[in-house]
């Protein structure tokens, strides 16, 4: 659990960074600091690990006031992932991923044994990476490498600033399903930086929405989505609301409401699986000029139908929106 007491940060020169914020992120869950540039999430999210000190109020790690421990303890407990990855470049994938289990003197045989554990669960086949160098990866291996970094020594803390800001749209998606699947298994307490209200919709059991240094609304999305709070949350969240809770359901969600209508047609040009969003669902329907979308099961055996006026529907249904 990571708990914010009244925090605030002014730097040099009067600038109030952040001000007076006060939230509770629950063990095990992820909350996404979202806002516009310049709104204090990287200040926030450093002052957690102390790469940048407190002016005033307390940070509590695990019921443990974070000004009480030692700098570099703290951040042993802690994994850290920024945008740029930042990978040492004249380090081999395996000696980057190690940095921190190497400093706690771990033996050879329990850090390669971390190596590929973590690899794996990366997504990335161990031997075919251990010895490469960053540049020898795509901007999406890195990210990953920096994700099984921050998490070598098993911290129950993580700290992610935009994570996957520098990804293009398409890999993006992917990884952040795949972060969803890791967490799943590994349960950390996450802070998670975004500027992307779509991400953090995905990716955020809460939000926490913030305009100039101050916490304007922390809610689940649900919450966030249906009711926000004040004028400059609503116009953050969007017009669209209604669209993007489709983030929130998927075609499995659809289908428990819906009986689904059987398979009519030969052939479909667009498949979806049952975990699909139906935003995703949806975009590819108004991306097409198709009319239906095919239902796969795991074996990619066909399950149904499901045309975009089911959706439509579902979503006028089940999204209480203004
Ligand atoms: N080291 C610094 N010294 C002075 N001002 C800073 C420093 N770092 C950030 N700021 C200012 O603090 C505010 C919040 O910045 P930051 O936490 O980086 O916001 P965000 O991550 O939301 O874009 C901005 O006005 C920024 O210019
Ligand atoms: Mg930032």
């Amino acid at each position: 659990m990571i708990e914010f007491d009244n925090v605030t940060k002014i730097y040099k020169g009067n600038i109030k960074a952040v001000d007076q914020v006060s939230l509770t992120v629950p063990q095990g869950s992820v909350a996404v600091f979202l806002g516009p540039s310049g709104c204090g999430k990287t200040t926030l999210l450093r002052m957690v690990n102390r790469l940048v000190p407190i002016t005033d109020g307390n940070i509590t790690v695990n019921g443990m006031d974070t000004k009480s421990l030692n700098e570099i303890e703290l951040r042993r407990k802690i994994g850290y992932v920024i945008q740029s990855n930042g990978l040492f470049p004249n380090m081999t994938i395996e000696q980057n991923v190690t940095i921190v289990p190497n400093l706690l003197g771990w033996d050879r045989v329990k850090q390669r044994d971390r190596f590929n554990y973590l690899m794996d669960l990366v997504g990335m086949e161990p031997d075919q990476f251990r010895n490469r160098y960053p540049h020898e990866l795509s901007g999406g291996q890195q990210q990953r490498v920096g994700i099984a970094r921050a998490m070598a020594a098993d911290p129950p803390v993580m700290l992610m600033d935009e994570p996957f800001g520098a990804l293009d749209p398409i890999i993006r998606t992917h990884i952040q399903k795949e972060f969803l699947q890791i967490q799943q298994e590994v349960q950390k307490t996450i802070l998670f930086v975004s500027h992307d209200i779509d991400e953090a919709i995905k990716m955020g059991d809460r939000i926490a929405i913030f305009k100039d240094g101050s916490l304007m609304q922390y809610d689940a999305p649900t919450e966030l989505l249906a009711q926000p709070k004040n004028q400059f949350v609503q116009d953050f969240v969007g017009t669209d609301r209604s669209i993007k809770s489709l983030s929130l359901y998927t075609v499995a969600d659809l289908l428990e409401y819906k009986k689904p209508k059987p398979v009519k047609k030969s052939s479909f040009n667009l498949k979806v699986d049952l975990d699909t969003s139906l935003r995703e669902a949806m975009a590819m329907l108004f991306n097409e000029t198709e009319q239906e979308l095919l239902v796969v099961d795991k074996n990619n055996q066909p399950i149904c139908e499901v045309t975009i006026t089911d959706v439509q529907q579902y979503l006028q249904e089940n999204t209480q929106t203004a």
